[in-house]
C-alpha cells in the first residue's frame, strides 16, 4: 500500500493538523519533568529530544507507523543478511564488520565472520609495522606519510574519523586523504613530502573510479620518480578493494591488498579495510575500541523496543518533520572542532542512501525521501547561518552534538563552547517574544525585528567525551537513523543509481576537450557552448 495510504500515515497527518501550531513553550509548561523525561541512554551517547514539536501521541503514531511499515522485520533482515539490497541483489552487512560478539552472520549460507576477523588481523599487523616504522620504503627509511587516495565512501568515512580521533594519533605520521581528481588536491597533499618515506593506500570499492585510478597513477608515477624501480611500488602502495583482479591489473600485489565485500556499501564501509588509514593513525587498539562503540549502538537497535531506541526515535523524528511539517533540510551542528568533517560524512551516508524518488516497488513515490544534510562545527554557525534557524521563514530541524570533557581543556573554553550548545537550543525552542521584549523596555518598530517565534525543533546529543567508542556509536547511530527513514520512505538505502549519468556523461565529454582536431559535438547547446569556449582556453 501506498505510504500516504496507510491508516498509520492518515492518523499522523490528522494528528499534524490538530497539534501543528502547538508551542514547545506550552509543551514544556505543562509537563515540568518534559526535560528529562524525553530522554535516553544507549552505547554511552545521551539524547534529549525533548524540545522536539511532540506529545506523547505524537510518538506513539510515528511509531505506530513505523510498525505498520515492517521496521521491525527489516532490521532483522539486514542483520541476518538478507538481500535487502534489492536492485543489486546483495546483503547489506556492515553490521558484521563490528560484530564483536563474533555470532556467526551467513551470507549465502557461509559465515562471514572468519574473513572479517581474518581482515581485522591483517590491517592489525600492517598498521603495527607502520606505525613501529618495520613497514619500510624502497630505499629502507620508515613511512613518515600515509596518503589514502580514494573517494567517497572510500575517502569520507575514515578522513572525518581521521580528525575526530586526533588526540588517538601518532603525531609523528602525517595521515592524509586525497579525493578530488582536481589535480591540486594531489600537488599540494604531497608537497614537501619525501616519496621514500610515503606509503599510498589506493581504497576503492570498485578499483574503477575515475578520480581514484586517476590519482593512483599520479602517485605511482610521483613516486617512481623519485625512487627510479618498479620494485618501489610493493614497498609504497597498498590497495583496499572487493576487486583482486582490479588490484593486480593496476600493479598491486594480492599481498598488499586489503578486502572487502559487495555487502558493505561505500558509505557503510568505515569499519572494513577501509578503516586501514585511520588504523594506522590510531593503532588497532584504538579502531578496536570504535568498533565497540558501533557494535554497541547495533546491538541497541537490533534489540530496543521502538519507543526506548535511540536511532528509531531520531529517524521517526525526521519523518515527522519531513513529511508532515514539509522541512527540507536536516542540520547536523557538532560543537567539538575534531567533528568538523562529521556533517560531510552525514551528508554521503544520508543523501546518497535516501536521495530516492522510486520506492522498492519500482514506483514514483508521492512522498518526500531524504532531506538535504548539512552542518557546521558550532560556534562557528552561530556566527553564519543560525540566522535564518532562528528568524528565517523555513523550519530547519537540528541536531546538536556536544562532548561533556574537552581533549584540550585550555581555560573555560570548553564551558563557553558547551554554554552556547545549550543556550541555542533553548533560545530555537523557546524564541522571545514581544511581550518579553517589552518588559526590557525595547519600544517601537525593532519589537518585530526582534522577536523570536520559537518553537524550532533540536535534538540534543551528548557524549562523555569523544573517544573511539563514542564516536563509533555516533556513527553507527546515524546509519541506522538513515536505515529507520528508507524503510519508512520505502527506498533502497543501499543503492546509487542517480551517481551514473553525470560519470557517463563525462566520459563523453573528456575526449571532446582534447586538443587534437575539432569534435563533431552533438551535445544541447550550454554543454557544446561550454565545451568550445573550454577548448579555446584551456592552459596547454
Ligand atoms: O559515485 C558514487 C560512489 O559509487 C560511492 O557510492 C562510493 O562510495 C564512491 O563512488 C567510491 O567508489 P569506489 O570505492 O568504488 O571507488
Amino acid at each position: 500500500m501506498m505510504r500516504t495510504q496507510m491508516p498509520e500515515w492518515r492518523k499522523l497527518a490528522e494528528h499534524h493538523e490538530r497539534t501543528r501550531e502547538a508551542h514547545l513553550r506550552e509543551l514544556f509548561a505543562a509537563d515540568p519533568e518534559r526535560g528529562t523525561r524525553l530522554t535516553l541512554e544507549a552505547a554511552g551517547l545521551y539524547l534529549d529530544y525533548s524540545k522536539n514539536r511532540v506529545t506523547g501521541e505524537t510518538m506513539r503514531l510515528l511509531f505506530a507507523l513505523a510498525e505498520a511499515c515492517g521496521l521491525p522485520r527489516a532490521v532483522r533482515d539486514m542483520f541476518a543478511g538478507e538481500r535487502i539490497n534489492t536492485t543489486e541483489n546483495r546483503a547489506v552487512l556492515h553490521t558484521a564488520l563490528r560484530n564483536r560478539a563474533n555470532a556467526p552472520v551467513p551470507v549465502g549460507g557461509r559465515d562471514v565472520m572468519p574473513a572479517v576477523n581474518a581482515v581485522l588481523a591483517r590491517m592489525a599487523d600492517f598498521a603495527r609495522r607502520v606505525r613501529a616504522g618495520q613497514w619500510t620504503g624502497h630505499t629502507g627509511r620508515r613511512m613518515r606519510n600515509v596518503v589514502n587516495i580514494g573517494i567517497g565512501g572510500s575517502d569520507l568515512g575514515p578522513a572525518m574519523a581521521a580528525e575526530a580521533l586526533k588526540p588517538y594519533g601518532d603525531r609523528n605520521l602525517r595521515v592524509c586523504f586525497v579525493s578530488n581528481v582536481d589535480g591540486t588536491h594531489f600537488a599540494e597533499a604531497v608537497r614537501g613530502m619525501d616519496p621514500a618515506e610515503t606509503l599510498f593506500i589506493i581504497a576503492s570499492k570498485t578499483f574503477t573510479t575515475l578520480e581514484t585510478m586517476t590519482n593512483a597513477r599520479t602517485a605511482r608515477a610521483w613516486t617512481l620518480e623519485a625512487l627510479r624501480d618498479e620494485a618501489a611500488v610493493a614497498r609504497h602502495f597498498v590497495a583496499v578493494s572487493t576487486s583482486a583482479a582490479e588490484v593486480r591489473a593496476f600493479g598491486i600485489a594480492p599481498a598488499n591488498m586489503f578486502e572487502f565485500w559487495d555487502w558493505v556499501g561505500g558509505r557503510y564501509s568505515l569499519c572494513s579495510a577501509i578503516g586501514l588509514p585511520l588504523m594506522i593513525a590510531i593503532g588497532p587498539e584504538n579502531f578496536a575500541e570504535m568498533l565497540e562503540g558501533f557494535h554497541a549502538m547495533d546491538r541497541h537497535f537490533a534489540g530496543a523496543p521502538l519507543d526506548a531506541n535511540m536511532p528509531a526515535i531520531l529517524g521517526m523524528l525526521g519523518v515527522w518533520y519531513n513529511n508532515f511539517f514539509g522541512a527540507r533540510t536536516h542540520a547536523v551542528l557538532a560543537y567539538d572542532q575534531y567533528l568538523h568533517r562529521f556533517a560531510a560524512h552525514l551528508q554521503q551516508l544520508d543523501m546518497e542512501s535516501n536521495g530516492k524518488s522510486v520506492s522498492r516497488g519500482g514506483q514514483r513515490v508521492a512522498w518526500a525521501t531524504g532531506p538535504v544534510v548539512w552542518g557546521e562545527p558550532g560556534t562557528n554557525g552561530q556566527h553564519a547561518f543560525y540566522q535564518l534557524i532562528h528568524q528565517g521563514t523555513q523550519m530547519v530541524p537540528a541536531d546538536f552534538i556536544g562532548v561533556c570533557r574537552s581533549h584540550n581543556p585550555l581555560g573555560d573554553h570548553h564551558d563557553k563552547l558547551m554554554a552556547n550548545l545549550i543556550a541555542q537550543t533553548a533560545a530555537l525552542a523557546f524564541g522571545k517574544t514581544a511581550e518579553e521584549l517589552r518588559a526590557e523596555g525595547l519600544r517601537g518598530g525593532l519589537i518585530a525585528h526582534k522577536t523570536f517565534d520559537g518553537n524550532r525543533p533540536t535534538n540534543t546529543i551528548l557524549a562523555a567525551s569523544l573517544t573511539p567508542h563514542a564516536l563509533g556509536a555516533l556513527t553507527a547511530l546515524y546509519e541506522h537513523k538513515v536505515f529507520v527513514q528508507g524503510v519508512i520512505w520505502d527506498v533502497n538505502s543501499f543503492d546509487q543509481w542517480g551517481v551514473e549519468l553525470g560519470k557517463q556523461l563525462a566520459s563523453a565529454v573528456l575526449p571532446e576537450l582534447a586538443p587534437a582536431g575539432e569534435p563533431d559535438l552533438r551535445h544541447d547547446s550550454s554543454t557544446n557552448a561550454l565545451i568550445r569556449r573550454y577548448r579555446g582556453r584551456r592552459g596547454r
